[in-house]
């Protein structure tokens, strides 16, 4: 790919995976909420913020809710998340995760994660990534979550680079959208099939050695 000085990592479903983790907090609240929830109602979490996250948790249920009291349910389920984060270590970053970002490190990329989670610099570290990232924007500095491309254009602009300089990887629909939107060049990482808003797919993140 022509000019491409910069890729920009989502976190969640592209790094590591911590979906799984997501479904099994967002289950357990549902469970003791009484509200129906299952992997389906997952998928359509990804990429989006919390606080929207859990309205599309409570669907029509949310008018039973506060403010205040959906503040509370936010907060339980990012306790019963965090308490699966915990368990993450080194050894969870994959072969192949770790094989890539050191190979685009050394061809000279500029490396950054654009992520909606507020508990992306925990996973990091817990990763052994703390210190391994040349940006990372994520969901404690901005205000708009994806599908708005917030996120990835601070993450440029902390890199020092143009959307059109820069690529970026997502596994979420949200994320290719915020993605275009910014005018990057986005990557879907889709196991099955294409994903057709992105401008190329690949079914895992090594394969983004070859394109690049
Ligand atoms: C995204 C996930 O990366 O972060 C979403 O794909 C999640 O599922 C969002 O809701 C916010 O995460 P957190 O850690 O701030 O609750
Ligand atoms: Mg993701």
């Amino acid at each position: 790919m022509n000019n491409i000085y910069a890729i920009i990592f989502d976190l969640d479903g592209v790094i590591c995976s911590t979906d799984q983790y997501h479904y099994l907090a967002w289950k357990a609240l549902a469970d003791r909420l009484g509200i129906y929830f299952d992997e389906e109602i997952n998928g359509q979490l990804r990429g989006v913020s919390r606080m929207e996250s859990l309205e599309i948790v409570l669907g029509k249920h949310s008018s039973d809710y506060s403010a205040e009291e959906k503040m509370a349910l936010a907060a339980e389920k990012n306790e019963i998340y965090k308490s699966y984060l915990a368990s993450i270590t080194p050894g969870d970053l994959s072969k192949e995760v770790r094989m890539t970002l050191h190979t685009l490190r050394q061809r000279g990329y500029l490396l950054a994660i654009g992520s909606s989670s507020k508990n992306t610099k925990q996973i990091l570290t817990q990763l052994g990534l703390g210190q391994f990232f040349d940006a990372i924007a994520d969901g404690t500095m901005i205000t708009k979550s994806k599908p708005d491309p917030e996120v990835f254009l601070l993450a440029a602009s902390m890199l020092g680079v143009s959307p059109e300089n820069a690529i970026v990887i997502e596994d979420a629909e949200s994320g290719i959208r915020a993605a275009k939107a910014g005018r990057f060049r986005a990557i879907g990482i889709k196991s099955d099939g294409n994903d057709p808003d992105s401008d190329i797919t690949i079914k895992s993140l090594k394969n983004l050695i070859d394109i690049l």
